[in-house]
């Protein structure tokens, strides 16, 4: 999966934070039980001392640990017995000192064989959630909270669907495709007028698809521009470092959430840094672009190259509906 280096290297910090601090927990529980129980700590010791004993004079003769320890399993089993019992009849949970991982899946490594564990995803998506804050309301625009009263339910007819029931399609479409998000999902497109929830419901794709643990890049159009712009004509100077790192993960996210295209200026750069983008990434990479234009547009805006990969690989959802900016500011 295409993690961003900075966001996991924060994760990484407060993963191993936590483990810090529960191994901390475990030593402050030791030394109360210590202190109320000694002859736990006496069983401990014992317990300890002899496993490294055997093991140690087994490698000394270079002989097979198993036997004697297997013999040394029947004594340890009698203090542990006794070490739970001290426990439990002084109030404590037989377990309470037992060391147990908080993840066993990988031991709280994080790593499953070379996967990164579902637990330190958690961490990345937390992270990262932190991160599209910045510029999307996570919060409050979700699936649960859009909604469908705000598009006219009688501006249909016969031919035409009404824009809540058109609507209601492109909310399922999009619920739908961020629910099943994977290496099958394909790319959308969203078209429409400004202030008709296509940057709502952009929001509400980017939290479940990073709360699923994939890493996800929202950002305008423009900005994006500029940011290719400043890495072409920065190479030589300090800032390459960070450039890079921007384009690297506008290009490998596993998600990329372009939106206003068409607001930006149209220059020829502009026009190969779309179709570089849109091209590189439909090598298994997932794309959504928001867009004022008509798709009809697409075309003869940027180049017939990117219209037809995007005609071929991209759903269309049409937003229908009056901006709902000024619906809400009339009804204050
Ligand atoms: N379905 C909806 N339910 C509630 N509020 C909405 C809905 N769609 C949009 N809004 C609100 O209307 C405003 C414009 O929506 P936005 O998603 O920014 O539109 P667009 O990106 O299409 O221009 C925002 O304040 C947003 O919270
Ligand atoms: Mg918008
Ligand atoms: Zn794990």
């Amino acid at each position: 999966m295409g993690y961003d280096a900075k966001i996991m290297r924060r994760a990484r910090a407060r993963f191993e934070d936590d483990k810090q601090r529960r191994a901390e927990m475990c030593a402050e529980r030791r030394r109360t039980v210590y202190a109320r129980i000694p002859r736990i700590e006496e069983i401990d010791t014992t317990l300890r001392a002899t496993v490294s004993r055997i093991i140690a004079s087994a490698l000394r003769r270079g002989t097979d640990p198993r036997p004697p320890l297997a013999a040394l399993e029947q004594e340890n089993l009698s203090l542990r017995r006794e070490k739970a019992e001290l426990l439990v009849s002084n109030g404590f949970s037989a377990d309470f000192l037992d060391e147990k991982p908080n993840c066993r899946v990988c031991n709280d490594s994080g790593y499953d064989g070379q996967y990164v564990c579902r637990c330190l995803q958690e961490y990345y998506s937390r992270e990262q959630n932190a991160e599209l804050s910045h510029m999307l309301d996570l919060g409050t625009q979700t699936f649960d909270t859009f909604s469908l009263d705000w598009y006219d339910a009688h501006d249909g007819d016969g031919n035409k669907p009404s824009s809540r029931e058109a609507m209601q399609k492109v909310y399922r479409a999009a619920r739908e495709y961020a629910e099943t998000f994977g290496p099958d999902s394909g790319n959308l497109l969203f078209s429409g007028e400004p202030g008709l929830g296509k940057t709502f419901l952009s929001a509400s794709i980017a939290r479940v698809v990073s709360d699923e643990g994939f890493s996800v890049v929202y950002d305008t159009a423009s900005h994006i521009f500029s940011q290719f712009e400043a890495y072409k004509f920065n190479r030589e100077n300090e800032y390459e470092d960070d450039a890079q790192s921007d384009i690297h993960r506008i290009m490998n996210c596993d998600l990329l959430i372009i939106d206003d295209l068409g607001t930006e200026m149209t220059t020829s750069f502009v026009q190969s840094t779309l179709y570089q983008i849109v091209n590189t990434r439909l090598s298994g990479k997932k794309t959504i672009i928001s867009t004022n234009l008509d798709p009809k547009e697409i075309g003869p805006r940027y180049s017939p190259q990117i219209a037809s990969r995007i005609e071929g690989e991209y759903r269309i959802l049409p937003f229908f509906g009056k901006d709902i900016r000024q619906l809400k500011r009339q009804r204050r």
